[in-house]
């Protein structure tokens, strides 16, 4: 598989009042071409930093360090109006809260067909405003609406939270985009609609485009979507590969309290955290919870070892 993008020590910090609090650390990372990469890990550990830093749409305060190859460019060193052109044809995004991406004072299905239009000269024509209303029509339909026309007609503070995250997964693919980023696309969803927005997303990521990165807590999503797999805790990648075998087998201590603390695996919760703690720690951020600490992991962070079936653990244990 040829090599579509490639991150290379990624660091995020963010600024405020003088004071620099770094949230994303020393992130590397390959996406092969035609696979689905899930990046999973608990709330707050940077997985929608490290997605909107590969499409530059952090804040002002954020500082971003490192190279983000893609199709022979740095998307980081890219000049803004580069980077909206990625962002409108060749990576989209679905976005964690749909609330804000969608206008209260627009209709949806008028914002669907703008999304197009916004984008391309030739679609504003009238034939390409059809084209884009017959695509919006489909793709609602693919996300499990029924009633497109009526959709098409409302407000988003007329749907329900899971309807407007499925508009909004419609809104990323509008423009056919050659690469997905998807926050969270199954927040908030009843089992059948999970189901139903999963096999869109895979039928997608499939055939239709050459990459997605599916930011998830959902780990049936990310077991039954996925090929490889991140895991990030703190900011920092403990574990990634090939999804199947991390799922099954866990290594790194932080994934494997992850897969316990399932329902099917006996819900056993991990250690409780204590995140000021962590934030001072010049080594492995998960030490304080890590039923396998020592002392020199509070002090010096662990190398990314490679294990024989090609994935890298971020732990002294293996070291
Ligand atoms: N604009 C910002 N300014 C300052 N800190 C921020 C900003 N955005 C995110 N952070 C911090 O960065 C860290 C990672 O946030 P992020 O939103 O990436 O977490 P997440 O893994 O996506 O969590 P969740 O699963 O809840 O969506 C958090 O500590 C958060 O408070
Ligand atoms: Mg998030």
């Amino acid at each position: 598989m040829n090599q579509d993008m490639e991150i290379k020590g990624l660091n995020v910090s963010f600024v405020d009042h003088g004071r620099e609090t770094k949230v994303v650390t020393d992130v590397d990372a390959t996406f092969s071409e035609g696979s689905i990469t899930g990046l999973i890990g608990e709330s707050g550990s940077g997985k929608s930093v490290l997605g909107m830093a590969i499409l530059g749409l952090l804040p002002g305060s954020a500082k971003v360090k490192g190279t983000c190859l893609y199709q022979g460019r740095d998307l980081f060193s890219l000049p803004e109006k580069e980077m909206k052109k990625v962002r409108g044809t060749e990576i989209a995004l679905i976005p964690q809260n749909p609330t804000e991406s969608l206008n209260p004072i627009r209709t949806v299905g008028r914002q669907l067909v703008e999304c197009v239009t916004a984008h391309e000269k030739s679609a504003k024509s009238r034939a390409g405003i059809r084209r884009a209303g017959i695509r919006r029509d489909e793709l609602l339909g693919r996300f499990g609406f029924q009633d497109v026309g009526r959709i098409n007609g409302s407000y988003s503070f007329e749907l329900s939270g899971g309807m407007n995250q499925r508009v909004v997964s419609a809104l990323g693919l509008m423009n056919c985009p050659k690469w997905v980023i998807a926050d969270e696309p199954t927040k908030g969803l009843d089992s059948i609609l999970r189901r139903q927005v999963y096999e869109v997303l895979k039928d997608i990521g499939r055939s239709e485009v050459r990459g997605m990165l599916v930011i998830t807590h959902d780990i049936t999503l990310a077991k039954a979507l996925c090929d490889r797999l991140m895991v990030l805790y703190g900011g920092c990648v403990m574990e990634k590969g090939n999804a199947q075998a991390i799922l099954e087998a866990p290594m790194h201590p932080y994934t494997r309290g992850l897969m316990d603390s399932l329902p099917e695996k006996g819900m056993r919760p991990i250690r409780r955290a204590d995140r000021d703690k962590e934030r001072c720690l010049a080594g492995c951020r998960f030490y304080p919870r890590c039923p396998w600490g020592e002392a020199r992991c509070g002090t010096e962070m662990p190398p990314e070892t490679t294990l024989l079936d090609g994935r890298t653990v971020r732990c002294f244990h293996y070291a």
